[in-house]
């Protein structure tokens, strides 16, 4: 482990998934995976009014994303709902799969994912779960109005106070929200109050951190800098990426009253620099996501948040790109899954 690396951090109910050293291929090159045809799933989202829209840095963001607001610091343009379609086939990948790791038996009835994006999560639970009924909430309308009859989209802000019913939802499903929810107590505890006795919780979140397994990580890297301009940044905000841990899911989802917590760890490659198969092709799927990604996080938060010239901001971000193409620095960021359960009425008593 580099020293500058984040470390899995060993927290009760842990289970660590795939931690042996990712080795690298010396003979990679990156166009393996790097042709013209994408492997992203393809968007229906349908954008909502140009009203509700406001354009910097040649990207469309929410209004949400104002300097008044400042409450989410994406772009809500094609671009960044093609990357969010890319993220969830890297999720499936890093799942071998799988949609969620809590588990689910038969069809729940009340499902809600929270933070939905375009909703490909919502709509491909939905598929595979004729039975329950899905709802995907966000910030943004970005999701289809045709969708499948089990699947339904609501525009609403998670922070605030959730008006669903209490004790209703079987399964509770939150996936990369991380740069947005600034009160995770709250929001962990909305969660419990808004789950059926028994109903199941999900956190998927990602580290900020670099880490590296093999010592090519350079202590100037650009890797290192561009996470912690951009940690900068969301502090501003009001989000402290620099808290996430494992453990801090965990101890959120604990305090709220969850139990029997359990934390999937996984490696997601920058790159196609691995040796094996699955960890070569993650890593390319994920490069695909960063070459908008690094972008669509760094431009807005460090040009309006931190004040950086447009063309330093930009530059930063090229450089961050270039180096994942170089290859030679072998690093990657820690996905966690972090699953709970709300106790059932009997066990409550
Ligand atoms: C990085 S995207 C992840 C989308 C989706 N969960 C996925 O994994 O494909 C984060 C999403 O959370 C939404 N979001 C951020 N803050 C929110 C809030 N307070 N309430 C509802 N949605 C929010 C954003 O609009 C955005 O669509």
């Amino acid at each position: 482990m580099c020293p500058s690396g984040a470390q899995p951090e060993t927290v009760p109910g842990q289970q660590l998934v795939d931690d042996a050293p990712i080795e690298a291929d010396d003979s990679a090159n990156f166009s393996d995976y790097d042709d013209s045809g994408s492997v992203a799933s393809s968007t229906q989202s349908l954008s909502s009014s140009i009203r509700e829209h406001v354009y910097a840095n040649g990207r469309k963001y929410h209004r949400m994303s104002t300097d008044e607001n400042q409450q989410y610091l994406l772009p809500s343009d094609e671009t960044e709902l093609d990357r969010l379609d890319m993220g969830h086939h890297a999720c499936l990948v890093t799942l071998d799969g799988d949609l969620h790791r809590a588990p689910i038996e038969g069809d729940p009835h009340n499902v809600l994912d929270c933070g939905t994006g375009t909703g490909i999560w919502a709509l491909d639970f939905g598929s595979l779960h004729p039975e329950s009924h899905v709802i995907g909430v966000d910030l943004a309308p970005n999701q289809p109005s045709w969708t499948y009859p089990n699947v339904e989209f609501q525009t609403d802000d998670l922070e605030k106070d959730w008006t669903f019913k209490k004790n209703h939802f079987n399964f509770i499903f939150s996936r990369t929200v991380g740069t947005a929810i600034k009160d995770w107590e709250r929001y962990t505890k909305q969660m419990f109050e808004h789950a059926a006795p028994g109903a199941y919780v999900e956190l998927c979140e990602h580290a900020f951190e670099t880490s590296c397994d093999d010592g090519s990580l350079q202590p100037d890297s650009i890797f290192i800098k561009w996470s912690s301009t951009m940690a900068d940044a969301l502090e501003k905000m009001g989000v402290h990426v620099r808290d996430f841990s494992p453990s801090f899911f965990r101890d959120h989802l604990k305090a709220a009253g969850f139990v029997d917590i359990k934390v999937f760890i996984y490696k997601v490659p920058w790159g196609a620099w691995p040796k094996g198969k699955k960890f070569k092709y993650l890593g390319s799927v994920c490069a695909e996501v960063m070459k908008t990604g690094l972008e669509a996080h760094g431009l807005f938060a460090m040009t309006r948040l931190l004040n950086m010239p447009e063309d330093e901001a930009r530059k930063m971000c090229t450089d961050f790109y270039n180096n994942i193409l170089a290859g030679k620095e072998h690093c990657y960021h820690y996905l966690w899954h972090v699953v709970g359960r709300k106790p059932d009425t009997q066990e409550e008593a």
